[in-house]
């Protein structure tokens, strides 16, 4: 592990393969505790871990509170309603003020990309030990989600070995609203470093056409991707020429509380066009699974017969990595 260098995770833009396998290795290590018996480590004994969430979250906080409380860490939880919010107090001090009560790690999620990017700044310019997480900032990011989709999926094809060799070559679609979504964008670094060709599949509303282009260039301030050779990207508008060959398929959630306009009039011709039902499923090659990281709209996005069968549809699965995940950035932040 000693080759671990983030200090921070804002985003999976800076990830290498060795650092995805990283994370992948001890998940796998994490996953497999309780089959010798064990439920709790004392690995992180004695720290602090404090979930911040500006914004709603049910599987995301949790998640993270009991990876952290599998490793024994103290973990600490900032709820917006009951606190100084109301009394005008910015995100950046309601942080500095958990920091000041000694947090090793924040994970923060705030509807702006600049909290937890701000937060960075203001810890590497005091010198501060604290490491900040991000678990889902605005559009921009949500890379403990585009971790376990990875990990769910490597899981899938090579369930002895689940590494991101495991995921080269494959080809993922994902549906949806790609646009707002920050888990789509976290899985489109995390894919394409692993060598996946990924099919994007929406109305042009919904998925621009210039979402092609999205990995070509490492974001703005960032040195050079770390990624020699990364997976493409193809937008497809017809449902089942993306599926064509696919070995996966992600569907997402129309974030209706994000759009700025009225980007989609009919819910239903939606759901007929780009919802994932048994039917469609079908197009792509025979063993593919659906993967969604919730909350799912039943009937939308996703047929609630597919979300039901689990033979079919890996959201449990996703769940339940989410916590070996969770556990190995928690370990990986808070030890280095
Ligand atoms: C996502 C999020 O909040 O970004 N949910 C999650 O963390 N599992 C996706 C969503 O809100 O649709």
């Amino acid at each position: 592990m000693s080759s671990w260098s983030h200090r921070h995770i804002l985003d999976l833009s800076t990830f290498s393969l060795e650092d995805f396998n990283i994370v992948l290795e001890l998940a796998n290590r994490f996953k497999a505790l309780p089959k010798t018996g064990t439920r709790k480590l004392p690995a992180l004994q004695g720290r602090l871990i404090t979930t911040l969430f500006f914004e709603p979250s049910t599987r995301t906080r949790s998640s993270f509170e009991l990876a952290a409380k599998r490793l024994s860490a103290d973990v600490q939880s900032f709820s917006p309603n009951s606190s100084s919010i109301s009394k005008g107090e910015t995100p950046i001090d309601t942080a500095l003020t958990y920091i000041g009560m000694g947090a090793d790690v924040l994970v923060v999620r705030h509807s702006s990309t600049n909290v937890p990017r701000q937060l960075v700044q203001y810890l590497e310019a005091n010198g501060s030990e604290a490491a900040i997480l991000n678990a889902g900032d605005g559009l921009h990011s949500h890379p403990s989600q585009g971790l376990l989709d990875l990990y769910t999926l490597a899981r899938f094809f090579n369930p002895k070995e689940p590494l991101t060799e495991s995921i080269k070559g494959k080809k993922v679609v994902i549906v949806g609203d790609i646009l707002h979504s920050r888990v789509a964008r976290s899985n489109l670094w995390a894919l394409t470093a692993c060598g996946a060709s990924v099919a994007l599949c929406g109305p042009p509303t919904l998925v621009p056409q210039e979402f092609e282009d999205f990995v070509k260039a490492p974001p703005p301030g960032q040195g050079q991707d770390p990624i020699k050779k990364r997976g493409t990207i193809t937008v497809f508008r017809s449902l089942k020429d993306a599926c064509k060959n696919a070995d996966a398929v992600i569907t997402l959630r129309l974030q209706k509380e994000r759009m700025q306009e009225n980007l989609l009039t009919d819910l239903e011709q939606y759901h007929n066009e780009y919802g994932i039902t048994h039917e469609n499923l079908k197009w792509c090659n025979k063993s593919a699974p659906v993967l969604h990281p919730g909350p799912v709209n039943r009937g939308i996005e996703l047929s609630s017969a597919l979300l039901e069968d689990a033979s079919k549809c890996l959201v449990s699965e996703q769940v339940s990595n989410g916590i070996p995940i969770r556990m190995s950035l928690l370990y990986l932040l808070a030890t280095h």
